[in-house]
């Protein structure tokens, strides 16, 4: 069939690797599926080993080529010891995405040096320490991707944003920076921006109701965001349609930014 080549041509992951940053839960897991399930071999990272291995055990079920390593994102030999694992598994990535957050939103009054520290080790050197060690290999070979979850609050401040607003704006310079360095070798850096998505990140926020449905008015679709919701974007980004697209945030919030 005509279209079955021709979407083949433009989004299949066939022969890729991906590193998934957070790849256990939430919006990165259902990359790390969307990714697997569109051809590519998908190493997830993360801390938690029962959420880890239920991952890939899901993606393996389905026939598709997944493994493993579970590593502490927040410290820089942390990262390192994690991105030699993962290149170990299938070889060097073609692809990182960088989901692995941590929103511990203390009010701006009450932040300490320790929570802004870990906010920033986790949401901005993890993405830039691995953006150092893959995107140089992804240049040399000719094609990359490179994506990173940031947040409404890299453009305006929203429930808090205190330190973690900071880092996500900061990660956005980091993808024009990526960007401006790799994209001449065919390696694109793209931001996807979420709004407000059910996952274990916002497990709090979503007790309750109210908050829950005042936050889905505030969209133009009518409701708060899913998980399931990124898989088509990442796979476009992921894949060789989105050659001419780079240094950009792509936001998947329902037009809750633009409302
Ligand atoms: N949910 C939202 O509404 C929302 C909105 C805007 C932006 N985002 C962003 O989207 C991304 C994914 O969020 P999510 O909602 O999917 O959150 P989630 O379900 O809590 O997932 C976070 C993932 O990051 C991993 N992680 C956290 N700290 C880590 C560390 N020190 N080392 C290694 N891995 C670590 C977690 O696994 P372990 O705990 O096992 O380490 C988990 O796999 C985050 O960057 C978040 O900031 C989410």
């Amino acid at each position: 069939m005509i279209s079955q080549t021709y979407l083949s041509e433009l989004f299949s992951l066939d022969g890729r690797v991906a590193v998934v940053t957070g790849g256990s839960s939430g919006i990165g897991r259902a990359i790390a599926g969307a990714l697997a399930r569109a051809g590519a071999s998908v190493v997830v990272v993360a801390r938690k080993e029962a959420e880890l291995a239920a991952t890939v055990g899901e993606l393996a079920a389905d026939g598709c080529r997944a493994a493993w390593v579970s590593a502490d994102l927040s410290t820089r030999d942390g990262v390192r010891a994690a991105a030699e694992e993962a290149a170990g598994a299938f070889g060097e990535p073609d692809i990182l995405v960088n989901s692995a957050g941590i929103n511990l939103r203390p009010p701006m009054g009450e932040l300490g040096d320790e929570v802004w520290d870990t906010t920033m080790a986790v949401n901005l050197e993890a993405p830039y320490l691995l953006g150092q060690r893959f995107g140089p290999g992804m240049a040399e070979r000719g094609f990359g991707r490179i994506i990173h979850i940031t947040s409404q609050q890299a453009h305006r401040a929203f429930v808090q944003s205190g330190a973690y607003g900071v880092s996500k704006g900061a990660l956005e310079s980091l993808a024009r920076s990526q960007a401006e360095a790799w994209s001449p070798y065919g390696v694109t850096c793209n931001t996807l921006v979420p709004g407000f998505v059910m996952t274990p990140l916002n497990a709090r926020l979503s007790t309750d109701p109210e908050n829950v449905a005042a936050l889905a008015a505030r969209t133009m679709v009518g409701r708060n965001g899913l998980a399931e919701d990124f898989e088509g974007a990442a796979v476009f980004l992921a894949s060789r349609a989105s050659a001419y697209v780079t240094g950009q945030s792509i936001f998947v919030d329902g037009g809750l930014s633009v409302h």
